[in-house]
């Protein structure tokens, strides 16, 4: 499909009810839905309806099926609408159309020619052969953010430990399970990368010694002694070089003051704080974070999909690197 081929963005502008539902399930009925299956660039979609019809549980899901995928949602403006009633569901302004467009112009591509190495996932630590300590990671974060620099063009390489998500087309993806498998794999790609993200929820402690048969199951209680896994995210700050180093801090409390102490403690350029519990962080489809950066600002991030909060890790990473970049010039 020819048009497909030389247009750079896709904007649909109004988009009804009717074709983001068409849109979310793949539907090609007509030149429109067609032309949207056959268009690899960025998508940025503004919705008009009727405010039942934007709150109805049907489209709502179908506007997160289209976020996840990295299209970019105009949201409605809110007032009186053509059918009489008051509410979301009114056409974005114009402006407003146009600065999303902008913005996902500036996006494209902007990461091409760039290697990234990312983590994402837990780590598995076994106690024996059928047991294992591991943690909540879901790997939408990890995933999120190799989509986003592939979709922009980077050459993507993702180190990932188990995780129930489909494998991203175009990213390079390395399956590891152990905590030591993941520190292998990714200093073994270290040196290819120019920037390196690590979002994995990697174990803090393994046991060092593991039987190799089941461990029989007694009456008497069972204590394990655990030793620290490798610090790889330390280890990859004394090897940082001129690349970029973005980590990761997941936290209960104290968001801002961790995520700046990891910041200087690993040598970070970039840690991106989250709060993490029973709602938060773990295996949730959005996330709401903070950046530490090394120039000392911090810039928060509102709860938004981790594919959104994930283009604009990049965004800002880009902006540092410059940043540090004329900083060092001076
Ligand atoms: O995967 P999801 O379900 O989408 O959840 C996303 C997430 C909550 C896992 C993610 O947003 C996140 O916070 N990842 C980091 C989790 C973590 O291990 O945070 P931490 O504060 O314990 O570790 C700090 C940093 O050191 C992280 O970049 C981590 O990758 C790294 N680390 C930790 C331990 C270790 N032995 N080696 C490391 O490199």
């Amino acid at each position: 499909m020819a048009v497909a081929q030389e247009h750079e963005i896709l904007v649909v502008a109004p988009a009804t009810a009717d074709l983001l539902a068409k849109l979310a399930h793949g539907l090609a009925d007509d030149f429109l839905t067609t032309l949207y299956l056959a268009f690899t660039g960025p998508v940025v979609l503004a919705p008009a309806m009727n405010v039942n019809m934007w709150r109805h549980a049907a489209t709502q899901g179908n506007l997160e099926t289209l976020r996840k995928r990295g299209h970019r949602i105009v949201e409605p403006e809110s007032g009186y609408l053509a059918c009489g009633m008051t509410g979301p569901g009114r056409l974005a302004e114009p402006e407003t159309i146009a600065e999303a467009v902008a913005r996902e112009g500036a996006r494209r591509k902007d990461l091409e020619g760039e290697t990234i190495l990312i983590t994402a996932g837990p780590t598995q630590e076994p106690l024996d052969p059928v047991r294992y300590i591991s943690n909540r990671s879901s790997g939408r974060m990890g995933y999120a953010l190799a989509e986003a620099a592939a979709a922009r063009g980077a050459r993507v390489v993702l180190v990932s430990g188990p995780v129930a998500l489909p494998p991203l087309a175009g990213v390079e993806t390395i399956p590891v399970r152990t905590a030591a498998e993941m520190r292998e794999k990714v200093l073994e790609n270290l040196d290819r990368a120019d920037i390196v993200v690590k979002a994995a929820a990697v174990a803090d402690y393994h046991l060092g010694r593991v039987p190799a048969q089941k461990v029989k199951k007694t009456a008497a209680r069972m204590s394990l002694e655990l030793d620290p896994t490798p610090d790889i995210l330390a280890e990859l700050g004394r090897k940082k070089g001129d690349r970029l180093l973005i980590g990761f801090a997941a936290e209960t409390e104290n968001l801002q003051q961790e995520a700046r102490r990891k910041l200087e403690m690993k040598n970070c350029d970039m840690v991106v704080g989250n709060l993490v519990g029973p709602e938060l962080g773990f295996e949730s489809e959005e996330n709401e974070v903070i950046l530490a950066l090394r120039t000392g600002a911090v810039i928060p991030l509102a709860r938004a999909s981790k594919r959104e909060i994930a283009d604009r890790i990049f965004d800002e990473a880009l902006k540092l690197r410059l940043a540090l970049h004329l900083a060092h010039e001076r």
